[in-house]
């Protein structure tokens, strides 16, 4: 419960006779402009783009008549309540005791600096509070947006509808809106719709941000295909929802929030309930040019943390559940010597862990596989040099297991109602105070009691049940949070781990790549995109990635060929330039690798550790794509003397490439035009590299290429 009175300073009560009240936040290159109108029913935009953009008529203002719709219908909204947008799509609905709805707000006050702006406005009726707030964090193009609601009234209020923001962009020619769905071993598949009219979703009720779809959207005028494109992402890592809808006037109007898959949320007399904030992102260089606004964001949440990660070797392909001391010191010692620096033991390692039907819920090391104990075991991988990491589940219980024996009434459960295995797993109601303290103190006793510099957090089954059994939850007030409770203790028990053991690196995993939101991006430092390591399936789902988040979050592994999802194999130059991609890291089965399969995996990670404080650090050109016969990211150092490489061959003979005689070109980006670039004994111009692009020669034996272009 917090005071209903205390936030932020509110000016003068609404006059409509005082006029507009119009705001400007400015970042390195963009600005986002809001005003309240005269009648001060709400917040509208102005216009959002590059600096000036605001000067002159608003590119989003809509003028022209509404019949048979309401002015707040046509209008570009930023946070519309069912009252002022009640045909065309509110972000907010709220129902009061007495079961009406529409609630209207009124300008209450704002308290504004050059970067952040707190706008609030208040319902005379039921009290309800709302207080709309802006940032452009210092030296960036991204505006970040919340919304934190207060009743301050008498009465018990119920959210229907708790969006977060909506964002308007100007589509005249009609919207190309940019996605990215998935499934389990697919996840982050870029792809489009064009959007004449009417309404596009994305989301997940799943408790979790899920395979199915990225929350992430990026939309642009269909008639400006490189042109400016603009981008939301939200900072929730619970079920979510964002829709654009494009309307007869030429607007794309983007709604992003929760999704309230349990139901609604009440909002005693008293209470505060801030919903997450949601990102929004300008470029005018298309997606390519968006994608890079995103890196310099996720870069600035990572803060000191954004140094190079370590090489690593993750056992779980080699011995999957069946781990050992022996075999993982065997593994162990050839990584050393192929130059990994991190040898991380995946799950299987804990008592009654012999396949997925037991174990979880008991983070206690299997003696039967390390007779010498854990300690000793630890000990020894320490001793080849390498830093020692280690997997952990430790949301979920299997039935079959001490934990739940003890504790079955800290799962999400129905009352009355059979539960859904998934994985043959439940799932711990993580915003029980006693199951978010045990979270915490297993993960933190495994770090103090062994020396682990590396975690792997895994989360492997999304939430079916929407109750618990917690009786202390469900007061007079009804209906708990259960989204809000599980990601608000799941937030804090990262951030708790990563103050208490900051040289320890989070890896978030949820069954591959369904744990990716900007509010994982700020707390975990790498990130596993997919269980598909197979090298053409994988370079689709880094290609997606890449769009929306930064490389060092992109963690890969050169697994063995052919592997398990991907039966098109490709060399082991082609695996290794496309872990380099971000992470570098290995997860085949390395015991059985020749001798020149192990030199020249060690001449790849050399060549690795050489270029990853460029792949940490550079500005992103992501060049074609995956399924073209151009296919290469370019990374080029924060002083532009250094050009990293890296290319795929992808197997389309089509174009420049189809005769043997004739290298593909990669046309590179961001150069200086009248530099040379040297790449061995070749002298290239940056006008050339740009124009006509680098050339690449692919033949069946090279289906890879990694080129270090120095400026001289
Ligand atoms: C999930 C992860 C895998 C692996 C297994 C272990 O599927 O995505 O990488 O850790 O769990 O059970």
């Amino acid at each position: 419960m917090t005071d209903p009175t205390s936030g932020p300073t509110v000016g003068a009560p609404p006059d409509p006779a005082a006029g507009p009240r119009r705001w400007t936040l400015r970042g390195a290159r963009t600005e986002y402009v809001v005003a309240v109108p005269a009648h001060g029913r709400w917040l509208e935009l102005v216009a959002w783009g590059p600096h000036g953009v605001g000067d002159g008529p608003s590119p989003v203002e809509y003028a022209g008549p509404v019949p048979f719709l309401t002015a707040g219908d046509a209008a570009p909204v930023e946070y519309a309540t069912d009252a002022a947008r009640p045909f065309t799509g509110a972000d907010l609905v709220v129902e009061t005791a007495g079961g009406d709805r529409r609630i209207g707000l009124e300008f209450a006050g704002a308290e504004a600096g050059p970067s952040r702006l707190v706008v609030t406005f208040a319902d005379r009726v039921t009290g309800l509070r709302a207080d709309i707030g802006y940032e452009i964090p210092a030296g960036t193009d991204v505006v970040r947006r919340w919304v934190e609601l207060t009743n301050a009234g008498a009465e018990p209020l119920r959210l229907h509808r708790a969006g977060s923001a909506g964002f308007c962009v100007p589509t005249p020619h009609g919207a190309t809106v940019s996605y990215q769905w998935g499934q389990w071993a697919q996840e982050f598949q870029l792809d489009s719709v064009d959007l004449g009219h009417g309404e596009f979703t994305v989301g997940s009720s799943q408790g979790v941000p899920g395979h199915a779809y990225l929350p992430w959207l990026a939309v642009r005028d269909r008639a400006e295909p490189a042109g400016s494109t603009w981008g939301m992402a939200l900072d929730w890592t619970g079920s979510w929802e964002i829709s654009a809808t494009r309307d007869t006037g030429g607007l794309t109007r983007v709604r992003a929030g929760r999704r309230l898959a349990d139901g609604p949320l009440d909002l005693p007399p008293g209470d505060r309930i801030a919903l997450p904030a949601v990102t929004g992102a300008y470029s005018p260089d298309g997606l390519g040019g968006l994608a890079r606004v995103w890196h310099d964001h996720q870069r600035r949440l990572a803060g000191e943390r954004l140094v190079p990660r370590p090489v690593l070797y993750n056992s779980w392909e080699a011995t999957y559940f069946a781990v050992d001391a022996e075999n993982q010191l065997a593994l162990a010692r050839i990584a050393a010597e192929l130059g990994v620096e991190t040898f991380v033991v995946d799950d299987g390692w804990f008592v009654g862990r012999d396949d997925d039907t037991g174990g979880l819920g008991d983070w206690t090391p299997d003696p039967a596989k390390f007779p010498a104990g854990f300690d000793t075991f630890v000990r020894q991988v320490r001793e080849l040099g390498l830093t020692f990491g280690l997997w952990v589940e430790p949301e979920c219980v299997n039935p079959r297991s001490a934990l739940y024996a003890a504790h079955p009434d800290w799962v999400y459960q129905v009352r009355g109602r059979p539960l859904t295995p998934v994985r043959n797993q439940y799932l711990l109601d993580l915003g029980r105070p006693e199951v978010a303290e045990f979270v915490h103190s297993t993960v933190d006793g495994l770090l103090r009691r062994y020396d682990i510099g590396y975690l792997k957090w895994d989360f492997n089954r999304p939430r079916t049940e929407a109750g618990r059994d917690w009786p202390a939850a469900t007061g007079a007030a009804g209906r708990a949070d259960l989204d809000g409770a599980h990601v608000a203790n799941l937030h804090r028990v990262y951030e708790t781990l990563r103050r208490d053991h900051p040289h320890v690196l989070i890896e978030a995993c949820a069954g591959g790549g369904a744990r990716t939101d900007l509010g994982m991006a700020a707390r975990a430092d790498v990130f596993w995109p997919s269980d598909n390591t197979g090298p053409l399936d994988r370079l689709a789902i880094q290609y997606g990635f890449l769009h929306a988040n930064a490389p060092h979050l992109l963690s890969s592994w050169v697994t063995d060929s052919p592997g398990f999802f991907d039966p098109r194999p490709r060399s082991l130059a082609f695996r290794f330039v496309l872990a380099m991609a971000g992470v570098l890291g290995i997860g085949a089965d390395i015991r059985h690798w020749t001798p020149e399969q192990r030199a020249e995996a060690a001449g790849w990670v050399a060549r690795y550790k050489e270029i990853r404080d460029v792949v940490t650090h550079g500005t992103v050109h992501l060049v074609g794509g995956p399924d073209r016969s151009r296919c290469a990211v370019q990374y080029t150092a924060p002083d532009g003397d250094t050009v990293v490489v890296l290319a795929w061959h992808t197997g389309r003979l089509d174009g420049p490439g189809v005769l043997p005689s004739r290298p593909v070109r990669l046309p590179l980006a961001g150069l200086d035009p009248a530099a040379g670039y040297r790449h061995d004994t070749r002298r290239y111009s940056g006008s050339h590299l740009t124009t006509v692009g680098l050339p690449v020669r692919w033949t069946a034996d090279h289906d890879a290429e990694l080129v270090v272009l120095r400026r001289a």
